[in-house]
């Protein structure tokens, strides 16, 4: 997908840290959620106009097992427990997608930890 991106580790974080010693992110680094239900992502989006947007968020799981997060805009639910599936590696990259109607302006979008494993680990979202 194409578009604006902003890194995950620009975004508001409630129990994840910046970190950067998996190769193949962008930016300066990724958020590493801690391993707890809860822990979140929140990024601000800004849309030029009203409508249907396509969500990608770039992510990495190096563990076999899914790491599922609720993805709420502007504080409603848009995608609950949207899998975020193993990627084989933590150096190994992957997007997937999310639609979802925002706001012209500013727009909040949240990936919330729904399992004890938390979030995988979070590269960029693009809109
Ligand atoms: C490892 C890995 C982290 C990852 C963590 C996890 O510690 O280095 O980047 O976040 O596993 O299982 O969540
Ligand atoms: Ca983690």
């Amino acid at each position: 997908p194409q578009g604006t991106r902003y890194e995950a580790e620009h975004a508001t974080i409630s129990q994840g840290t910046v970190e950067s010693d998996h190769a193949g992110h962008s930016g300066t680094g990724f958020v590493n959620y801690d391993n707890l239900i809860g822990s979140y992502v929140e990024f601000t989006v800004t849309a030029a106009s009203a409508g249907t947007a396509t969500l990608a968020f770039r992510f990495a799981n190096g563990t076999t097992a899914n790491r599922p997060m609720d993805i709420a805009v502007n504080g409603s639910a848009v995608a609950a427990g949207k899998a975020f599936n193993g990627t084989g590696a933590w150096t190994t990259w992957q997007t997937t997608t999310v639609s979802a109607q925002l706001d012209a302006g500013p727009n909040t979008v949240r990936a919330t930890a729904t399992t004890a494993g938390g979030g995988p680990n979070l590269d960029y979202l693009e809109v």
